[in-house]
């Protein structure tokens, strides 16, 4: 069970928000798309890139809160394939910063029993960003806590295709399974994990963006005006009370059964 008395100081406006919180009813996998360093550097007269170092301190709380809720799973969207196209010096500055985060908080994360874990062709970037991914990835391999996933030259297409190559590869190696859901799930790069309940965008913009296409097929969208360098914990504890609040079908329609509980038409208790 999580412990909610790190989450927020006594007396502070999260705290009456995290008194609100149904610890029965948490996400279990959180995806976030971090948008708005550009406008939130832009309204400040600073360069983009001054927006993604103020966005490192919005990770920071993020991956803190996210653990002191009990989530079982956090997704950060830090890089995608198609972000290659952005200026050089951005691109650059983008994986330094990438580079010095997961150098700087492996220790944290260990910790804190955080388990890394990274998406995406990520052993295609430069080898000095691999080596301190991959020692942060041995670091907390034993950890036992949430898992905090970074996609990185990451694509929801590419990893589908991924998976189909891999499936093939088994194939022909004599290592046949079905093809099902259940398979093709499990030769993705979140393969084990739960499928998002809740994804996230800030910055107000309407859109999946290439984002875990094949895992968010039931998720609950909740969108933020907020930019990511000005996200914090309380944007996601409004968040978690959003999804809280809504109700999850699948498809199916909600009916009281005779003794007044919720049941899908299909007998299933809703999650
Ligand atoms: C989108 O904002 C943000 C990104 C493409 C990068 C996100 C990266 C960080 C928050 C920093 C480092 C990350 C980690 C995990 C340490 P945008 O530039 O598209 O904003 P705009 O739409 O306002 O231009």
């Amino acid at each position: 069970m999580a412990d909610f008395s790190k989450l927020a100081d006594p007396g502070s406006p999260e705290e009456l928000l995290v008194r609100r919180i149904d610890r029965d009813r948490l996400p279990r996998h959180v995806a976030i798309i971090m948008d708005g360093n550009g406008r939130w550097a832009k309204a400040r007269s600073m360069p983009r890139v001054e927006g993604h170092r103020a966005g490192v301190a919005a990770v920071r709380d993020t991956v803190e809160a996210s653990a002191q809720l009990g989530l079982q799973v956090l997704t950060l969207y830090a890089f995608s394939v198609e972000n290659w196209k952005r200026p050089r010096f951005e691109v650059w500055t983008l994986m330094n910063l990438l580079k010095e985060y997961v150098r700087k908080e492996r220790r944290a994360l260990a910790d804190n029993d955080i388990r890394f874990n990274v998406l995406g062709r990520w052993r295609e970037l430069d080898p000095s960003v691999v080596r301190e991914i991959e020692q942060t990835l041995d670091e907390t391999s034993h950890c036992k806590g949430m898992h905090f996933n970074i996609a990185l030259n990451y694509s929801g297409r590419c990893e589908i295709v991924d998976a189909c190559r891999r499936i093939v590869a088994d194939w022909a190696a004599g290592k046949r399974a079905d093809i099902d859901e259940e398979t093709l799930g499990r030769y993705l790069y979140t393969s084990g994990q739960p499928d998002p309940d809740l994804l996230i965008r800030t910055s107000g913009e309407l859109r999946v963006s290439n984002f875990l296409l094949w895992q968010i097929a039931y998720a609950e969208i909740w969108v933020t005006q907020t930019l990511w360098p000005d996200f914090r914990r309380r944007d996601l504890i409004e968040a978690v009370l959003a999804f809280q609040s809504r109700e999850r079908r699948y498809g199916g329609v909600l009916q009281p059964d005779s003794e007044g509980v919720q049941l899908f038409a299909s007998g299933q208790a809703p999650r």
